[in-house]
């Protein structure tokens, strides 16, 4: 596109101020702010900020919701047995049909820790960071099944450079290097809540982010990750997020109940604890599986109990996913098969006067994607319930939050890791934090062998 075709495309969209500073950069950075500019879909942009993909009325739907298709922990009537399951995952893992995705682009701004998150080291004894914690865990699920697992791991432009290197310099953590295949999420611009206009981060460059979790559907096709699933045979695709280091990557019992029903998109859900907590609530909604996000359900639905008293809009999504390939392919074929979710942010930027803007409240509209939308797509949808204790610890925010921090986070793997040492046979004194690789045993009955005879009595990493 040339200069003249480019300034034309901007004042068409109205959006001329993102070359307010053009006669001051130099050749490298009118490139980058042009290259910026030209990767804009402004039809999309202008419906976005005209809100023509307007929401749908919540409380019209939160109205009909229902509870999803799941297998309970404590149900009786679930249409298929834990055994039975776990048979048929494993037989999925050995002929080699699993890939796991692992989102880790995110910007962690709750965090605030200077490096992608997969970086913070979590360990509560071992210092492991995020990404040698779950990386462990794959290797140990393809230790135990005798397969390789590729792992398709997710960075944006804000973590891509710092996670490549960090990766290589620790040898991917043990992953072969054929194992291993990063790929780098697109990115949405911020515009000005008032006005709509883009803003500009530096003078030769838009305020950028990337494009939310949901952006992994259109990068794994566009960075080739679905054409190399394709050439390996991986028929299921497990995803999580790097910041739960209880993440059950590849468990053979959810992946067999993901076979078992048919289900082209089978999610982890926990058993909500409040009417109010923070997490997306999956519904069925006429017959289709959903999920409502906390922020958009009207308190009197979330509150709306059965007749034993629990909640009725009982299953809150913990972003665990197993997708069938195909139906991701048939997804990535749709034309926006994913909406774009507004969120109002503070976004500092430079002002058309040259003055820098540094808000303390939010000023821009980012526009998001989330994975979950995924779900109404899905044929056979169903969700599996799960003990937070074994599967779910966030880590969202700094310490000295009551909750979803790395204090919490790690508060969570002792207790997780000291229940299998015991199950095994261990001696754990009161109070003492303790450790395990996956590596070092896959579940208690392989740590029976190899627990220490005497007490337990120092904190203590089992690797
Ligand atoms: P969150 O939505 O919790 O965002 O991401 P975050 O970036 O970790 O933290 P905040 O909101 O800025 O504090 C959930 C998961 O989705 C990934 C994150 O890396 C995390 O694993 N994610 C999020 C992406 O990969 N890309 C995105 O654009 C957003």
């Amino acid at each position: 596109m040339t200069h003249e075709e480019l300034v034309a495309r901007l004042e068409e969209a109205g959006q001329q101020q993102t070359l307010a500073f053009w006669d001051d950069l130099n050749a490298g950075q009118r490139s980058r702010l042009s290259a910026q500019l030209e990767a804009i879909d402004f039809e999309l942009l202008n419906q976005l900020v005209q809100g023509e993909d307007a929401a749908p009325d919540w409380a019209a739907l939160a109205a009909k919701a229902q509870p999803p298709r799941a297998i309970r922990l404590d149900s009786t009537d679930n249409e298929f047995s834990p055994m039975e399951a776990v048979a048929r995952g494993e037989q999925a893992l050995r002929e080699g049909q699993l890939g796991l995705i692992l989102v880790a682009g995110g910007q962690g701004t709750r965090l605030g820790f200077d490096h992608p998150k997969g970086m913070f080291p979590l360990g509560p004894v071992s210092q492991r960071t995020l990404f040698q914690i779950l990386i462990e865990r794959l290797r140990a699920v393809a230790k135990r099944y005798g397969v390789s697992i590729p792992m398709y791991l997710m960075t944006s432009p804000a973590t891509h450079d710092e996670t490549v290197s960090y990766l290589e310099k620790h040898d991917r953590f043990g992953l072969n290097k054929d194992e291993l295949q990063i790929f780098c999420q697109g990115v949405m611009p911020a515009v000005d809540a008032g006005t709509g206009k883009l803003l500009l981060a530096e003078r030769d460059s838009l305020a950028l982010s990337p494009d939310g979790h949901g952006g992994t559907l259109a990068a794994f096709v566009k960075e080739g990750c679905m054409a190399d699933a394709q050439q390996r045979n991986i028929e299921h695709l497990f995803y999580c997020h790097i910041d739960n280091p209880l993440a059950q990557i590849c468990d053979p019992q959810m992946i067999g109940y993901h076979l078992l029903s048919g289900s082209e998109m089978t999610s982890q859900v926990v058993k909500k604890r409040a009417a109010d907590e923070k997490v997306g609530n999956v519904v069925t909604i006429d017959g289709v599986t959903q999920i409502i996000e906390y922020s958009d359900l009207p308190p009197e639905f979330g509150a709306k109990t059965q007749s034993d008293g629990s909640l009725k809009l009982w299953a809150g999504s913990i972003g665990v996913h197993t997708f069938r390939r195909s139906f991701l392919e048939r997804a990535a074929e749709r034309k926006n098969s994913l909406p774009f979710h507004r969120a109002l942010k503070a976004v500092p930027h430079i002002a058309t006067d040259g003055s820098e803007v540094k808000p303390t409240s939010p000023n821009a509209i980012k526009f998001e994607r989330f994975i979950f939308d995924l779900l109404p797509l899905a044929k056979n949808a169903i969700v599996i319930e799960v003990d937070a204790a074994d599967a779910f610890a966030p880590v969202k925010n700094a310490d000295g939050e009551p909750t979803d921090s790395p204090t919490t986070a790690k508060a969570a793997m002792v207790a997780r890791d000291a229940r299998l040492l015991r199950e095994a046979g261990a001696k754990i004194a009161e109070g003492v934090a303790v450790e395990a690789s996956p590596l070092w045993a896959f579940d208690s009955a392989e740590a029976a062998s190899k627990c220490p005879d005497h007490e337990i009595t120092e904190a203590k990493y089992f690797s």
